[in-house]
């Protein structure tokens, strides 16, 4: 299949991409977390053509972009606590899982009588999901199992051939997926996967949260997640990742002792100036500036996949306040929960 390149500058090609949207395609777009893989929510064999795609497994429901948070009330029973929520965080990277109106078919939500509904802030995203006048359902825009893609490289790389239209509009602002709550009761509500808006701003305003356990631990065989992609080996690069946990100076020690061994990368930040001039160092972002860390793991997680000398992947177990929590997640989940306390 020939994949049409369109720049997020080209108004015109975002009509063009929404038009294949409308009329049962695949387009690749970019949104303030992570590119997404978008097909019509409406139409129910345009998931399937996502799965196929992606290689996804067709029981991980996808989520439902929409252009405003009002936009809600025709997919999903909303009541005050999603208000409450869209009023503070929308458009942003908050998805709320809601009970899905008959409008949206099951093959979007992989089966479920929920749907996840969010309103992405980036402009290229919110002109496409309104120029295609349809929700437009995407998970993101990576091969299943792949760390998702922060550029429009990484989706050529993944997706090239596969899909219908790639729109390029520059790196993702956040570089993590959206935060994941479901709405438990009034005020209430299930954090399911941390990402851009974090467990203390939705303590901050007034919501009471809990911790799904797949968020920082491994699931038994027989638990089922609340948020079913959660339970795949996702964000994984080729090399495997081994982390470290224990007081941080001796954590930094042990990192240090792999300064020579064939094939070890060493995960470190700006600060830890005894390891970030290793020749098998690799710096990820700022220890303090979490933002930053978050912007640039995916990236370089595919970075590295791009080294074939790059075989095993140490780094410390992350620091789990503000968006320290998603960058925590997405590190255990690709390092298959090898933890090793030192
Ligand atoms: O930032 C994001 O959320 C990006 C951009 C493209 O919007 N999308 C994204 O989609 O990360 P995806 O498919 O890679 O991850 C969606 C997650 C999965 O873990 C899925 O299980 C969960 O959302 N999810 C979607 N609908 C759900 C539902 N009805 N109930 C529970 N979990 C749901
Ligand atoms: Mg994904």
């Amino acid at each position: 299949m020939e994949t049409l390149i369109i720049s997020g500058n080209d108004d015109n090609g975002i009509r063009i991409a929404a038009n294949i949207i409308r009329e049962g395609g695949l387009v690749a777009f970019p949104t303030e977390t992570v590119y997404g893989l978008g097909a019509s929510a409406l139409l129910s064999g345009a998931a399937k053509k996502i799965y196929a795609a992606k290689g996804r497994p067709s029981d991980n429901p996808l989520i439902v972009h929409l252009s405003t948070p009002e936009d809600a009330e025709k997919f999903a029973y909303v009541g005050d606590t999603y208000f409450k929520l869209a009023e503070k965080f929308m458009p942003g990277p908050l998805t709320v899982i809601l009970q899905k109106k008959d409008i949206i078919p099951f093959d979007v939500t992989g089966g479920l009588d929920t749907v996840g509904l969010r309103v992405p802030s980036n402009p290229v995203a919110n002109k496409l999901i309104r120029y295609a006048g349809v929700p437009i359902a995407a998970p993101s825009a990576n091969l299943s199992g792949k760390p998702s893609t922060t550029r429009a490289s990484h989706v050529i790389n993944d997706l090239y051939g596969r899909i219908d239209a790639i729109i390029d509009a520059g790196e993702c602002i956040i570089g993590l997926e959206s935060t994941i709550v479901s709405v438990e009761g009034d005020n209430s509500l299930k954090l399911l996967r941390p990402g851009g808006i974090t467990l203390e701003q939705l303590k901050e305003c007034g919501f009471r949260v809990s911790l799904d356990k797949a968020v920082t631990q491994k699931l038994d065989d027989s638990e089922r997640p609340a948020a079913p992609g959660m339970k795949y080996r996702h964000y994984a690069p080729r090399a495997s990742v081994t982390l470290f946990d224990g007081d941080y100076e001796i954590v930094k020690r042990k990192l240090y002792e792999l300064r020579d061994v064939d094939g070890a990368a060493i995960l470190c930040y700006y600060e830890d100036t005894e390891l970030a001039g290793l020749k098998n160092s690799i710096v990820i972002g700022s220890r303090i500036d979490k933002q930053n860390t978050a912007h640039r793991l995916f990236a370089l997680l595919r970075d590295i996949d791009c080294d074939s000398s790059v075989k095993d992947i140490y780094a410390a177990l992350p620091e789990k306040d503000g968006i320290g929590l998603a960058i925590f997640n997405r590190l255990i989940k690709a390092a298959g929960y090898r933890v090793i306390k030192v």
